[in-house]
């Protein structure tokens, strides 16, 4: 999207599909490019937004509905727009986020089976035709992601579900990526840490090359 000056990269997937680590791989790798970039999360990424993901993620009775879990996602990602990553692209910088709107559809819209149509009815709300430039999916089999996040010590309410909402979940991902392949690279991240590493970087690279041509 060539109407604003910086570069909006997410990072997307199940618990323990490497998305932090993927974070620090690509950022080092921007900073070597002399292209220092915001690292940022969500939900979270300011004060109100860390405090809405702190009630995401807590356990509580009676629980949450889907439709709370889709607002509040949405509630933290307009801060998160406003105050870091619209200001930050502005300013010609590179935004490096751990999950956007990509995740509620996935999570809320797959998982919770809100369906995307009521999650592309809150994107359009928020964002209009505001999109990440570009888009990292970390794909992996369900259960390697559990074994990867399992040494964890204290499970967040998402990550006590069950196999099954991981998969709707995962299929969630996969099915955004068909629908949108040019933003959205599917990454086999079931591979070694070296080589999702190199990929990661070779499809971050190709990307900015391809931009300045
Ligand atoms: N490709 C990989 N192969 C094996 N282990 C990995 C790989 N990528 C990450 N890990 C490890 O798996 C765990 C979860 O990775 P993390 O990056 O925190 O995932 P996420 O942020 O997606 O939940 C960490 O202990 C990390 O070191
Ligand atoms: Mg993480």
């Amino acid at each position: 999207m060539a109407d604003r000056p910086g570069l909006f990269v997410t990072l997307e997937g199940v618990e323990g599909a490497g998305k932090s680590t993927a974070l620090t791989v690509l950022a080092r790798h921007l900073e070597h490019r002399n292209q220092p970039p915001v690292v940022t999360r969500e939900p979270g990424g300011t004060e109100l937004g860390e405090s809405i993901r702190a009630l995401l993620l807590a356990h509580s009775e009676p629980g949450m509905g889907a439709d709370t879990e889709a607002l509040l996602a949405f509630a933290a990602r307009a801060e998160h727009l406003r105050s870091v990553i619209r200001p930050a692209l502005a300013r010609g910088q590179c935004v490096l986020c751990d999950r956007f709107t990509d995740a509620t559809y996935a999570y809320q819209g797959s998982g919770r089976g809100l369906g995307h149509d009521r999650i592309a009815v809150l994107e359009e709300w928020l964002q209009g035709e505001f999109r990440p430039d570009l888009t990292l999916v970390l794909d992996l089999p369900v259960s390697q992601g559990r074994q990867r996040a399992g040494r964890r010590s204290q499970p967040d309410r998402f990550e006590r579900e069950r196999d099954e909402f991981f998969q709707r979940v995962r299929e969630g991902y996969l099915e955004r990526a068909r629908h949108e392949p040019e933003r959205m690279q599917v990454i086999d991240a079931s591979r070694d840490e070296e080589t999702v590493a190199r990929e990661l970087v070779a499809v971050l690279d190709r990307w900015l090359d391809g931009r300045s041509e």
